[in-house]
């Protein structure tokens, strides 16, 4: 048995402790935000947060979040509000849509990290995140205009 926090719901589950995390929080947990892309680490589509940090859940066994905090698109802010969500929406980044909820989940601890990121921040950061509609210019300028209004509501 396996237990973790889920978007801030307890959980036990009786699955495999080798199988994929991406494929507990979507069959077993039903949540479908979190996407399946390559499985193999390479596109970003499945990321999500353990611990606050960005995993790629494809390639992370679910015996290693035994106990762990895990956070998903749908949790990130439950009524989408994110700041990163809300420029999301402003700037319409997305075009087909299906590796953004990866890309919000990086973008979001990426402004944990740098909260006023350079360019060359969020492509180190964003490199792995792959988008076959090639929206890494919004991405980019998106992931300014949320640093800009995360650091205008501290102040
Ligand atoms: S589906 Fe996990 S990194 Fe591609
Ligand atoms: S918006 Fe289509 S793959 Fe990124």
């Amino acid at each position: 048995m396996t237990s973790f926090r889920i978007n801030g719901r307890p959980m036990t589950v009786e699955t495999d402790e080798q199988t994929p995390l991406l494929w507990v929080i979507r069959d077993e947990v039903g949540l479908k935000g979190t996407k399946f892309g390559c499985g193999i680490g390479m596109c970003g589509a499945c990321t999500v947060h353990v611990g606050g940090r960005p995993t790629r859940s494809c390639v992370t066994q679910l015996g290693a979040v035994d106990g762990a905090e895990i956070t998903t698109i749908e949790g990130l802010e439950p009524q989408g509000q994110h700041p990163v969500q809300r420029v999301w929406r402003d700037l319409q980044v997305p075009q087909c849509g299906y590796c953004q909820s990866g890309q919000i989940m990086q973008a979001a601890a990426l402004l944990k990290d740098f909260p006023a990121p350079t360019d060359a921040d969020i492509d180190a950061v964003m490199s792995g995140n792959l988008c076959r509609c090639m929206t890494y210019t919004r991405i980019r300028e998106a992931i300014k205009q949320a640093a800009q209004d995360m650091a205008g509501n501290d102040a």
